[in-house]
């Protein structure tokens, strides 16, 4: 055969393969969810996420500064709220010596350069597990009542020093809200990265195990999207941005990578991608039982998040991804 091409010679060694790849993962690409809980020198194991743990505050810092040394610039904190302290309102949620609150200063002492993103939703300080205040009624999830529970929630971790809130909460008009109460207090260097393309997904599963946050009564489909959606999409990044998103998100990441490229190729902000839970599980899984080879997984699928167009992961993978890319 004479040929004019042989695609094959870009692939013919690990050399010339690493000269033409087209995406490659950096550990500042990685944001890495970190789960608080209460008590002192507490290292829980979630049951649905082996390998995967709550911790204390003592022990969280102890984590922080080692994700620090690994190479690992950004964390998003989650807490695990106490039963008690639920109620309808959240309120819990803005209590500046709540858990979250303490667990950002305290990062923020220990490691100051870290990037400390905080999340925001009522659903770990709600009775009902739901992101919003129920109407009790009608069950339906309030969404400007919700809006200003937010709000003083957003300010409250901006008070106790977190560089970014993260509001997964999916109510309407909240990032115009959230940025404008952020410039009128003087939080004028807060960033939002907005879970701007939420969907209501199964893959959440076990993270609701690990914050004990599964919604109480129905489901989340009044405000999380719909999976068959994707224009929707674009609409609600657009708006998301226009009222003052400093970054996106799309989430889940693995069945959702053509809304991550559509929403590439729609904004001009940084793009984030949620590798969620259950997508952890999955692998996890698999791996345990012997049907996939993990380290494999794990890198093909941030690098196949990372080519649909993310500039940043949110992954429970991070800190073996970090390994892996320096080994
Ligand atoms: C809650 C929230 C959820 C996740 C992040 N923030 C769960 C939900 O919406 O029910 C999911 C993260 C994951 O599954 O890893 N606002």
């Amino acid at each position: 055969m004479i040929l004019q091409h042989r695609n094959r010679i870009l692939r013919r060694n690990a050399a010339i393969r690493d000269m033409v790849a087209e995406t490659q993962l950096r550990s500042a690409d990685f944001i890495l969810p970190v789960f608080v809980t209460e008590g002192k020198d507490v290292v829980e194991a979630i049951s649905s996420m082996p390998g995967y743990f709550r911790r204390s505050l003592d022990k969280t810092v102890e984590e922080v500064k080692e994700l620090w040394s690994l190479g690992i610039k950004s964390v998003l904190l989650f807490v695990k709220c106490d039963d008690a302290l639920k109620d309808n309102t959240g309120k819990e949620s803005w209590n500046p010596n709540g858990l979250m609150q303490q667990a950002v200063k305290a990062i923020k002492d220990a490691v100051p350069e870290m990037i400390v993103m905080t999340d925001v939703a009522l659903d770990p300080y709600s009775e009902y597990g739901h992101d919003g205040i129920v109407d009790v009624k009608s069950g339906y999830i309030l969404n400007d009542e919700t809006v200003e529970a937010l709000i003083k929630m957003s300010l409250s971790h901006a008070a106790a020093g977190a560089d970014f809130i993260a509001p997964s909460d999916m109510m309407d008009g909240r990032i115009g809200m959230f940025r404008k109460a952020l410039e009128e207090s003087g939080h004028t260097h807060v960033g939002i990265m907005s879970y701007s393309a939420k969907y209501a997904s199964c893959f959440y599963g076990p993270f609701r195990d690990a914050l004990d946050s599964a919604p109480g009564f129905g489901d989340k489909k009044t405000y999380q999207m719909n999976y068959a959606n994707r224009i929707e999409a674009i609409n609600e990044t657009l708006k998301d941005v226009a009222e003052g998103a400093d970054i996106v998100m799309v989430k889940p990441a693995m069945a959702y990578l053509d809304i991550i490229r559509e929403v590439k190729n729609a904004v001009t902000v940084p793009v984030s991608a949620y590798h969620v839970s259950g997508e952890y599980a999955m692998i996890k899984a698999a791996a345990e039982r012997g049907w996939l080879d993990e380290e494999k997984a794990i890198l093909e699928s941030l690098t196949a998040i990372k080519r649909s167009g993310a500039d940043l992961i949110a992954t429970y993978f991070a800190k073996d991804a970090v390994r892996l890319l320096q080994s």
